[in-house]
């Protein structure tokens, strides 16, 4: 693999192997998705995951990962990421967040949804819409010769102009033998300049979104990230290739992606 100051760039085989472990990931947050309704302990969305990973003969790539005990992250309404599953039965009008990721033959998929359980707030509602509406709008920067900032100076600018806050503390980064790769792709404007994006880059672009403020506080459990104030927050995340045709998204499911202007 060749590499732009600290950055991957993967060839058409390793890009294949991105998509096919994004796949993977997106059909896995598809059936997860399915299965989200009342009543249902978030730990059984954990277990769909595992099995669905055996079926695929893969590895979720969280679970162990710097201790992470889980395959899946669950983080339901305050709850901004990296929430562990449990016994916790959703309820009508929740909002879960699921972040999911397998390694195939040695490439890690990465993709994270926000989910309605049954029927939501009309707030809710516009937050999912907001935060995933802004992961297009930062993807629509993803091209060879941008700034990898400019993704987060357009995420920024879409979702405050929606009154939401963006979260600073956790950031998007580059994909591929490992799931944390240089460059970092914040979903804000850092106010300096970063590395230009280059054809066969591989990246993950992860807003999360904040009803209230941006910050964030850590549970004892030293993992779950919740909103200081306690206001609801989403995640939305696509693997993202960067080509000479513009920005491809790998974590399509078999469903597609419904999705003008976009390519798969
Ligand atoms: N999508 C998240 C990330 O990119 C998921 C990591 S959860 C962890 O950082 F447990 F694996 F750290
Ligand atoms: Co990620």
């Amino acid at each position: 693999m060749k590499k732009y100051h600290g950055a991957f760039i993967k060839n058409e085989r390793e890009i294949a192997c991105l998509r096919e472990a994004n796949r993977m990931v997106a059909n896995i947050l598809d059936a997860v998705g399915d299965m989200v309704a009342a009543g249902l302990p978030t730990m059984r969305l954990e277990e769909l995951a595992r099995d669905m990973c055996a079926d695929y003969g893969v590895k979720p790539a969280f679970l162990g990962y710097c201790g992470y005990p889980y395959a899946l992250c669950c983080s339901v309404n305050e709850q901004v990421v990296h929430g562990f599953p449990s016994l916790r039965q959703l309820e009508e009008g929740d909002i879960v967040s699921v972040d999911m990721g397998v390694i195939f033959e040695g490439f890690v998929g990465d993709a994270a949804r926000t989910f309605p359980v049954g029927e939501v707030s009309e707030e809710a509602r516009k937050l999912m819409r907001v935060t995933e509406e802004s992961l297009y709008v930062g993807i629509e920067q993803a091209r060879a010769g941008n700034d990898v900032y400019s993704i987060g100076a357009a995420i920024q600018d879409y979702v405050e102009a929606a009154g939401f806050g963006v979260v600073r503390r956790f950031v998007g980064h580059g994909v591929g033998a490992r799931m944390h790769e240089k460059p970092e792709v914040p979903n804000f404007r850092p106010g300096m300049r970063g590395l230009t994006l280059q054809n066969g880059m591989v990246i993950a672009i992860e807003p999360m979104v904040t009803l209230g403020t941006h910050e964030v506080d850590i549970l004892d459990d030293k993992w779950t990230a919740v909103t200081r104030d306690g206001k609801w927050a989403a995640h939305f995340e696509h693997s993202v290739a960067i080509l000479p045709s513009g920005p491809r998204i790998l974590s399509i499911s078999d469903r597609g992606l419904d999705r003008p202007g976009f390519v798969g």
